[in-house]
């Protein structure tokens, strides 16, 4: 592993606003100490929370939590070196709204109790078009994120493969979801 790879991981161990639990602690207690208390013991406020999964550097966690002060806002990834530029961002920001969480999106539930979350954003995820099972928007996944979605929860997705595109569609319209909006062309849309 790279030098610097290993310099952003023990700084990771370092920010506040990263959350990180090993892997045997979650089997060993089944969930994360913050199930259900993320706007208590995160960001002391009762603000709806948003989750950017898949996050990488977490660009949309903070450019939604620097334009909406008053929501919160949560970037997940398994991938701690991305995840550093984003949580480094947002220390130096002084941004209270906004925090990391490293781990796998299967492992949602034991992280958030059901109806912690408000909205999900899915930003330009791998299409996965060989892993049908790693796609983040297929029925196991979407089954994952109703378990911790409120009621009326919204999820979006934003996504440049059209491969992807396609097959969402596919699975909103096979799980009987409402789509709330579509475009294929965002740029060119009103
Ligand atoms: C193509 S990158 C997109 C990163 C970022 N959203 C962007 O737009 O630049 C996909 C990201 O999703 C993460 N990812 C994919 N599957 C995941 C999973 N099951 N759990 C956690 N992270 C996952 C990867 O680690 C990677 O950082």
């Amino acid at each position: 592993m790279g030098k610097n790879k290993l310099k952003k991981f023990a700084e990771m161990e370092t920010l506040p606003c990263v959350h990180q639990y090993p892997f045997a602690d979650l089997k060993a207690t089944g969930t994360c100490p913050l199930r259900g208390r993320w706007n208590e013991d995160v960001f002391h406020n009762s603000a709806p929370i948003t989750l950017e999964l898949g996050c990488g550097k977490g660009e949309y966690a903070v450019g939604m939590g620097r334009t909406y002060p008053h929501r919160n806002f949560i970037g997940i990834d398994i991938k701690g070196a991305r995840m550093w530029t984003g949580a480094r961002q947002v220390c130096d920001e002084g941004l209270s709204n906004v925090a990391f969480l490293r781990t796998s999106i299967h492992l949602l539930p034991h992280f958030f109790a059901p109806g912690e979350v408000s909205e999900i954003w899915i930003t330009f995820p791998d299409p996965q078009m060989k892993k049908v099972n790693k796609r983040l928007t297929g029925t196991h996944f979407l089954e994952i994120y109703r378990q911790v979605l409120a009621p009326g929860g919204i999820i979006h997705l934003k996504t440049d493969s059209p491969f992807l595109y396609a097959y969402t569609t596919g699975m909103i319209s096979h799980n009987s979801l409402p789509l709330i909006a579509a475009t294929d062309d965002l740029y060119h849309s009103p």
